[in-house]
Protein backbone atom coordinates (compact mmCIF):
# COMPACT_ATOMS: atom_id res chain seq x y z
CA UNK A 1 0.00 0.00 0.00
CA UNK A 2 1.55 3.12 -1.32
CA UNK A 3 0.98 6.11 1.10
CA UNK A 4 0.53 10.11 -0.56
CA UNK A 5 0.15 13.16 0.71
CA UNK A 6 0.85 15.20 -2.54
CA UNK A 7 -2.44 15.98 -4.18
CA UNK A 8 -0.93 15.56 -7.88
CA UNK A 9 0.96 12.72 -6.94
CA UNK A 10 -2.01 10.96 -5.53
CA UNK A 11 -3.82 11.56 -9.04
CA UNK A 12 -1.34 10.48 -10.75
CA UNK A 13 -1.22 7.38 -9.10
CA UNK A 14 -4.70 6.75 -9.68
CA UNK A 15 -4.30 7.69 -13.59
CA UNK A 16 -2.23 5.29 -13.79
CA UNK A 17 -3.94 2.33 -12.24
CA UNK A 18 -6.96 3.01 -14.69
CA UNK A 19 -4.64 3.28 -17.98
CA UNK A 20 -3.97 -0.40 -16.69
CA UNK A 21 -7.19 -1.18 -17.03
CA UNK A 22 -7.94 -1.15 -13.24
CA UNK A 23 -11.00 0.02 -11.86
CA UNK A 24 -10.94 2.53 -8.95
CA UNK A 25 -13.08 2.10 -5.88
CA UNK A 26 -12.73 5.34 -2.80
CA UNK A 27 -13.85 5.26 0.72
CA UNK A 28 -13.32 8.79 1.88
CA UNK A 29 -12.78 8.88 6.07
CA UNK A 30 -11.91 11.11 8.47
CA UNK A 31 -9.50 7.92 10.12
CA UNK A 32 -9.54 6.32 13.41
CA UNK A 33 -10.68 3.55 11.54
CA UNK A 34 -12.85 0.79 13.15
CA UNK A 35 -14.76 -2.38 11.55
CA UNK A 36 -17.22 -0.22 9.97
CA UNK A 37 -14.70 1.68 8.12
CA UNK A 38 -12.88 -1.50 7.23
CA UNK A 39 -16.16 -3.35 5.85
CA UNK A 40 -16.65 -0.21 3.29
CA UNK A 41 -12.90 -1.01 2.17
CA UNK A 42 -13.19 -5.25 2.19
CA UNK A 43 -16.54 -4.56 -0.25
CA UNK A 44 -14.37 -2.10 -2.51
CA UNK A 45 -11.04 -4.39 -2.32
CA UNK A 46 -14.00 -7.61 -3.51
CA UNK A 47 -15.00 -5.24 -6.27
CA UNK A 48 -12.36 -3.20 -7.42
CA UNK A 49 -9.06 -3.61 -8.82
CA UNK A 50 -7.73 -0.14 -6.97
CA UNK A 51 -8.57 0.81 -4.01
CA UNK A 52 -8.06 4.21 -2.56
CA UNK A 53 -9.21 5.33 0.96
CA UNK A 54 -8.60 9.17 1.94
CA UNK A 55 -8.08 10.00 5.50
CA UNK A 56 -8.69 13.74 6.45
CA UNK A 57 -10.19 15.59 9.45
CA UNK A 58 -12.39 18.19 7.56
CA UNK A 59 -11.83 21.56 9.30
CA UNK A 60 -14.98 22.88 7.21
CA UNK A 61 -17.78 20.64 8.60
CA UNK A 62 -16.91 21.18 12.25
CA UNK A 63 -18.18 23.84 14.02
CA UNK A 64 -16.12 26.11 15.99
CA UNK A 65 -18.03 24.84 19.04
CA UNK A 66 -17.68 21.10 17.90
CA UNK A 67 -14.25 20.20 19.31
CA UNK A 68 -11.64 18.84 15.81
CA UNK A 69 -8.66 19.12 17.93
CA UNK A 70 -10.24 15.94 20.04
CA UNK A 71 -10.98 13.77 17.39
CA UNK A 72 -9.54 10.74 17.64
CA UNK A 73 -6.35 10.20 16.02
CA UNK A 74 -4.26 7.10 15.18
CA UNK A 75 -2.54 7.46 12.11
CA UNK A 76 -0.46 4.11 12.85
CA UNK A 77 -2.97 2.02 13.42
CA UNK A 78 -5.10 2.91 10.60
CA UNK A 79 -2.11 2.58 8.00
CA UNK A 80 -2.30 -1.13 9.39
CA UNK A 81 -5.66 -1.91 9.18
CA UNK A 82 -5.94 -0.23 5.26
CA UNK A 83 -2.84 -2.50 4.25
CA UNK A 84 -4.54 -5.69 6.30
CA UNK A 85 -7.47 -5.42 4.27
CA UNK A 86 -5.84 -4.68 1.56
CA UNK A 87 -6.17 -1.14 0.30
CA UNK A 88 -3.91 -0.20 -2.64
CA UNK A 89 -3.52 3.62 -1.72
CA UNK A 90 -4.04 6.21 1.26
CA UNK A 91 -4.43 9.34 0.14
CA UNK A 92 -3.41 11.59 3.69
CA UNK A 93 -4.17 15.33 2.68
CA UNK A 94 -2.09 17.93 4.58
CA UNK A 95 -5.36 20.92 5.51
CA UNK A 96 -2.95 23.41 4.36
CA UNK A 97 -3.05 21.99 1.36
CA UNK A 98 -6.33 20.82 0.51
CA UNK A 99 -7.56 24.25 1.35
CA UNK A 100 -4.49 26.76 0.55
CA UNK A 101 -5.29 30.45 1.83
CA UNK A 102 -7.62 31.83 -0.60
CA UNK A 103 -9.94 29.46 -0.63
CA UNK A 104 -13.28 30.48 -1.55
CA UNK A 105 -15.58 27.99 -3.08
CA UNK A 106 -17.87 25.84 -1.08
CA UNK A 107 -20.95 23.27 -2.24
CA UNK A 108 -23.76 22.94 -0.30
CA UNK A 109 -26.90 21.06 -0.94
CA UNK A 110 -29.86 23.22 -0.18
CA UNK A 111 -32.77 20.51 0.31
CA UNK A 112 -31.84 17.27 2.36
CA UNK A 113 -29.42 19.35 4.51
CA UNK A 114 -31.93 21.53 6.25
CA UNK A 115 -32.85 18.75 8.51
CA UNK A 116 -31.90 16.17 11.31
CA UNK A 117 -28.17 16.50 11.77
CA UNK A 118 -28.21 19.61 9.31
CA UNK A 119 -30.46 21.59 11.85
CA UNK A 120 -27.90 20.78 14.83
CA UNK A 121 -24.76 20.99 12.65
CA UNK A 122 -25.23 24.23 10.80
CA UNK A 123 -22.83 24.30 7.59
CA UNK A 124 -22.08 20.75 8.38
CA UNK A 125 -22.80 19.58 5.36
CA UNK A 126 -21.72 22.12 3.14
CA UNK A 127 -17.88 20.91 4.53
CA UNK A 128 -18.70 17.31 3.75
CA UNK A 129 -20.30 18.29 0.31
CA UNK A 130 -17.19 20.65 -0.40
CA UNK A 131 -14.71 17.95 0.60
CA UNK A 132 -16.26 15.72 -1.21
CA UNK A 133 -16.39 17.22 -4.96
CA UNK A 134 -12.39 18.24 -3.89
CA UNK A 135 -11.43 14.44 -3.06
CA UNK A 136 -13.71 13.25 -5.84
CA UNK A 137 -12.22 15.20 -8.74
CA UNK A 138 -8.73 14.21 -6.77
CA UNK A 139 -9.37 10.43 -7.21
CA UNK A 140 -12.18 10.39 -10.10
CA UNK A 141 -13.39 7.19 -8.56
CA UNK A 142 -15.53 4.36 -10.28
CA UNK A 143 -17.64 3.19 -7.57
CA UNK A 144 -17.28 5.27 -3.67
CA UNK A 145 -18.67 3.91 -0.59
CA UNK A 146 -20.60 5.12 1.96
CA UNK A 147 -22.49 3.69 5.04
CA UNK A 148 -25.87 4.06 6.62
CA UNK A 149 -24.82 5.04 10.15
CA UNK A 150 -24.26 8.29 8.22
CA UNK A 151 -27.91 8.08 6.35
CA UNK A 152 -28.80 11.41 6.07
CA UNK A 153 -24.73 12.52 4.67
CA UNK A 154 -25.73 8.73 1.91
CA UNK A 155 -28.74 11.06 0.66
CA UNK A 156 -27.27 14.18 0.09
CA UNK A 157 -24.08 12.09 -1.55
CA UNK A 158 -26.43 10.44 -3.87
CA UNK A 159 -28.43 13.89 -4.77
CA UNK A 160 -24.82 15.71 -5.45
CA UNK A 161 -23.61 12.82 -7.12
CA UNK A 162 -26.44 13.41 -9.70
CA UNK A 163 -26.95 16.73 -9.30
CA UNK A 164 -23.31 17.55 -10.59
CA UNK A 165 -22.80 15.29 -13.12
CA UNK A 166 -20.26 13.01 -11.33
CA UNK A 167 -20.12 9.82 -13.82
CA UNK A 168 -19.42 7.36 -10.52
CA UNK A 169 -21.14 4.63 -8.48
CA UNK A 170 -22.00 5.02 -5.32
CA UNK A 171 -22.80 1.64 -2.46
CA UNK A 172 -24.10 2.32 1.09
CA UNK A 173 -23.21 -0.88 2.89
CA UNK A 174 -25.29 -1.90 6.66
CA UNK A 175 -24.18 -0.20 9.68
CA UNK A 176 -21.41 -2.45 11.80
CA UNK A 177 -22.05 -2.79 15.30
CA UNK A 178 -20.70 -3.79 18.28
CA UNK A 179 -21.43 -7.28 20.06
CA UNK A 180 -24.29 -5.47 22.06
CA UNK A 181 -25.24 -3.29 19.13
CA UNK A 182 -23.94 0.05 19.38
CA UNK A 183 -23.31 1.27 16.19
CA UNK A 184 -19.35 1.49 15.46
CA UNK A 185 -18.28 4.98 15.57
CA UNK A 186 -14.88 6.70 16.00
CA UNK A 187 -16.47 9.04 18.72
CA UNK A 188 -17.17 5.69 21.12
CA UNK A 189 -14.01 6.49 21.94
CA UNK A 190 -14.87 9.31 24.27
CA UNK A 191 -17.34 6.91 26.16
CA UNK A 192 -16.19 6.22 29.61
CA UNK A 193 -17.63 2.83 31.18
CA UNK A 194 -20.85 4.12 32.56
CA UNK A 195 -21.57 6.18 29.48
CA UNK A 196 -20.49 2.87 27.15
CA UNK A 197 -22.97 1.15 29.33
CA UNK A 198 -25.81 3.74 28.86
CA UNK A 199 -25.14 4.40 24.80
CA UNK A 200 -26.48 1.55 24.90
CA UNK A 201 -30.58 2.76 25.24
CA UNK A 202 -29.70 4.58 21.55
CA UNK A 203 -30.29 0.82 19.58
CA UNK A 204 -32.50 -0.40 22.55
CA UNK A 205 -34.69 2.86 21.03
CA UNK A 206 -34.85 1.81 17.83
CA UNK A 207 -36.18 -1.79 18.78
CA UNK A 208 -38.45 -0.80 20.60
CA UNK A 209 -39.74 1.35 17.86
CA UNK A 210 -39.64 -1.60 15.24
CA UNK A 211 -41.29 -3.52 17.54
CA UNK A 212 -44.41 -0.31 18.31
CA UNK A 213 -44.74 -0.42 14.43
CA UNK A 214 -44.61 -4.12 13.82
CA UNK A 215 -47.17 -4.92 16.47
CA UNK A 216 -49.32 -1.91 14.00
CA UNK A 217 -49.33 1.27 15.25
CA UNK A 218 -48.60 4.26 12.80
CA UNK A 219 -48.39 7.19 14.69
CA UNK A 220 -44.90 9.04 14.66
CA UNK A 221 -45.64 11.22 17.35
CA UNK A 222 -47.17 8.44 19.75
CA UNK A 223 -43.64 6.23 18.29
CA UNK A 224 -40.86 9.39 19.00
CA UNK A 225 -42.52 9.85 22.26
CA UNK A 226 -42.80 6.20 23.76
CA UNK A 227 -39.06 5.94 22.62
CA UNK A 228 -37.85 9.57 23.87
CA UNK A 229 -38.68 8.34 27.41
CA UNK A 230 -36.98 5.40 27.34
CA UNK A 231 -33.42 7.25 26.52
CA UNK A 232 -34.55 10.24 28.79
CA UNK A 233 -34.65 7.58 31.71
CA UNK A 234 -30.99 7.26 31.40
CA UNK A 235 -29.15 9.50 33.70
CA UNK A 236 -25.95 10.52 31.06
CA UNK A 237 -28.36 10.78 27.73
CA UNK A 238 -29.62 14.12 26.52
CA UNK A 239 -31.56 13.99 23.10
CA UNK A 240 -30.79 16.44 20.30
CA UNK A 241 -33.63 14.61 17.68
CA UNK A 242 -35.67 11.54 17.39
CA UNK A 243 -37.50 11.69 14.09
CA UNK A 244 -39.27 9.60 12.18
CA UNK A 245 -39.13 10.84 8.16
CA UNK A 246 -39.57 9.42 4.88
CA UNK A 247 -36.02 7.71 3.77
CA UNK A 248 -35.74 8.89 0.48
CA UNK A 249 -36.84 11.99 0.81
CA UNK A 250 -36.34 13.06 4.51
CA UNK A 251 -39.94 14.46 4.47
CA UNK A 252 -42.02 14.68 7.77
CA UNK A 253 -44.40 11.57 8.16
CA UNK A 254 -47.35 11.84 10.32
CA UNK A 255 -48.19 8.18 9.87
CA UNK A 256 -45.62 5.68 9.31
CA UNK A 257 -45.81 4.18 5.70
CA UNK A 258 -43.56 3.06 3.16
CA UNK A 259 -39.70 3.38 3.19
CA UNK A 260 -39.43 5.11 6.70
CA UNK A 261 -36.16 6.07 8.18
CA UNK A 262 -36.18 6.12 12.02
CA UNK A 263 -33.07 8.82 13.15
CA UNK A 264 -31.73 10.03 16.31
CA UNK A 265 -28.97 11.68 17.81
CA UNK A 266 -28.58 11.47 21.41
CA UNK A 267 -25.50 13.18 23.77
CA UNK A 268 -24.35 10.42 26.30
CA UNK A 269 -22.38 12.93 28.84
CA UNK A 270 -20.71 14.99 26.21
CA UNK A 271 -20.36 12.56 23.33
CA UNK A 272 -22.89 12.79 20.50
CA UNK A 273 -23.82 9.70 19.04
CA UNK A 274 -26.11 8.88 16.19
CA UNK A 275 -28.30 6.03 14.73
CA UNK A 276 -30.83 5.06 12.76
CA UNK A 277 -33.03 2.02 11.35
CA UNK A 278 -34.70 1.95 7.85
CA UNK A 279 -38.06 -0.20 7.46
CA UNK A 280 -40.41 -1.05 4.82
CA UNK A 281 -43.38 -0.61 6.46
CA UNK A 282 -47.14 -1.88 4.56
CA UNK A 283 -49.99 -0.72 4.15
CA UNK A 284 -52.31 -3.27 5.95
P1 LIG B 1 -16.17 9.00 8.88
O1 LIG B 1 -17.02 9.33 10.05
O2 LIG B 1 -14.75 8.63 9.13
O3 LIG B 1 -16.88 7.84 8.09
C1 LIG B 1 -16.37 7.38 6.86
C2 LIG B 1 -17.37 6.40 6.26
O4 LIG B 1 -17.51 5.26 7.13
C3 LIG B 1 -18.79 7.01 6.11
O5 LIG B 1 -19.34 6.63 4.87
C4 LIG B 1 -19.53 6.40 7.28
O6 LIG B 1 -20.94 6.31 7.07
C5 LIG B 1 -18.88 5.01 7.35
N1 LIG B 1 -19.11 4.41 8.67
C6 LIG B 1 -18.81 4.95 9.89
N2 LIG B 1 -19.22 4.13 10.89
C7 LIG B 1 -19.80 3.06 10.28
C8 LIG B 1 -20.44 1.86 10.78
N3 LIG B 1 -20.56 1.61 12.08
N4 LIG B 1 -20.92 1.00 9.87
C9 LIG B 1 -20.81 1.24 8.53
N5 LIG B 1 -20.22 2.33 8.01
C10 LIG B 1 -19.73 3.24 8.87
O7 LIG B 1 -18.33 10.31 7.28
C11 LIG B 1 -17.23 10.84 7.31
O8 LIG B 1 -16.12 10.25 7.86
C12 LIG B 1 -16.95 12.20 6.68
O9 LIG B 1 -18.11 12.99 6.77
C13 LIG B 1 -16.47 12.11 5.20
C14 LIG B 1 -17.51 11.44 4.30
C15 LIG B 1 -15.14 11.33 5.12
C16 LIG B 1 -16.22 13.54 4.65
O10 LIG B 1 -15.26 14.20 5.41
Amino acid sequence: MVIQTNISQAKQLVQKARKNGKSVGFIPTMGALHEGHLSLVREAVDECGFVVVSIFLNPLQFSPKEDLSHYPRDFKSDRKLLKLAGADLLFYPQAKDFYPSGFSTYVEETHLSKVLCGKSRLGHFRGVCTVLVKLFNVINPDIVYFGQKDYQQALIVRRLISDLNFSLKMKILPIVRDKDNLALSSRNAYLNRSERKESLCIYEALALAKELIDRGEKNTKKIVSTISKKISSKKRAKIDYIEIRNAENLNPLDKVTGKVLIALAVYIGKTRLIDNIVLNVKNK
